[in-house]
């Protein structure tokens, strides 16, 4: 097991990337501490993975509030004694963000996934750090998309929202690992089996006279494998880089879109 005895911090549990990078680092003999911001999904989360025979504790924790993220720190350093792993897999609604050409799109709109993701990952990178400064040694971690590196139409500011969580990632890793903290990020391409891609695809797919199984056929034919990655496939890389078998990486995203990206 290449997580055994790690204390891991997982914010936006309650989704599907949180959800499945919990489950493998718990399955890789982590103490998991799902959190999210409705309680019950985390608590359903952290049931199951105890009684696959996991470690888990849900608490509800809005990971846009200081405060909050703060206070649960410390309270997972008061029961587990330290943190080693952070990971931030917080998601905005897609409704709130998609769909409208940038010459109508009004600053409110453009700004919320930029300042909600930049907000989200600097506080929990931030406030997990200080308390790893101490230890000399600890892995930040988030996951960001293909709109980083590709120029998407009607995806407002998300695509720059993702732009700034790889080059934080970047920033936040020049300054830390000095002092034995890695930071890594992961980029993956979109798995179907996610509320996330069905929710922001199915419509589209539908518009343009498409099936939803067409679709992805469609999305996968720009991978070099022509399919697309599986949640467990993305969990268990996520596993892999919080682990000190990926020591040598850090300041870097993890490209995880099967070819459709080049670096
Ligand atoms: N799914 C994919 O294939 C894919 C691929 C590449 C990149 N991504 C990106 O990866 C991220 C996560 O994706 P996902 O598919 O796991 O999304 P998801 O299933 O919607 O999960 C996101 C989770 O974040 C939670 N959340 C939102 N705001 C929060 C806050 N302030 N504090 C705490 N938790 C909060 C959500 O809670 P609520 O349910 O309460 O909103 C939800 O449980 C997104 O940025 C997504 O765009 C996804």
């Amino acid at each position: 097991m290449i997580l055994e005895n790690k204390v891991a911090v997982i914010y936006g549990a309650g989704g599907g990337i949180g959800g499945a990078v919990a489950r493998a680092f718990a399955r890789e003999g982590a103490k998991t501490f799902v959190t999210g911001r409705q309680r019950a999904s985390v608590e359903a989360l952290a049931k199951d993975i105890v009684s696959a025979g996991g470690s888990a504790e849900a608490a509800a924790i809005d990971a846009l509030d200081e405060q909050a993220i703060d206070q649960h720190l410390q309270s997972v350093i008061d029961k587990a004694g330290r943190v080693d792993v952070s990971f931030n897999a917080v998601g905005i609604s897609n409704t709130k963000i998609l769909g409208v050409p940038l010459v109508e799109l009004d600053l409110e709109q453009f700004s919320l996934p930029i300042i909600s993701y930049g907000t989200s990952y600097f506080l929990t990178a931030r406030l997990a750090a200080r308390r790893m400064l101490a230890n000399k040694s600890g892995v930040i971690m988030t996951v960001t998309a293909t709109h980083s590196r590709e120029g998407i139409p009607l995806v407002g500011g998300y695509g720059p929202a993702q732009a700034l969580k790889e080059a934080l990632t970047r920033d936040l890793s020049a300054e830390l690992a000095p002092h034995g903290i890695r930071v890594v990020g992961l980029r993956p391409n979109a798995m179907p089996e996610t509320r996330t891609i069905k929710n922001a695809w199915e419509p589209r797919a539908k518009s343009t006279g498409m099936t939803w199984e067409q679709w992805q056929q469609m999305l996968a034919a720009r991978t070099h494998g022509r399919r697309l990655m599986t949640l467990e496939e993305m969990a268990n890389v996520a596993a892999f880089m919080a682990s000190d078998q990926a020591s040598g990486m850090t300041g870097t995203t993890v490209n995880l879109t099967m070819g459709r990206v080049d670096d």
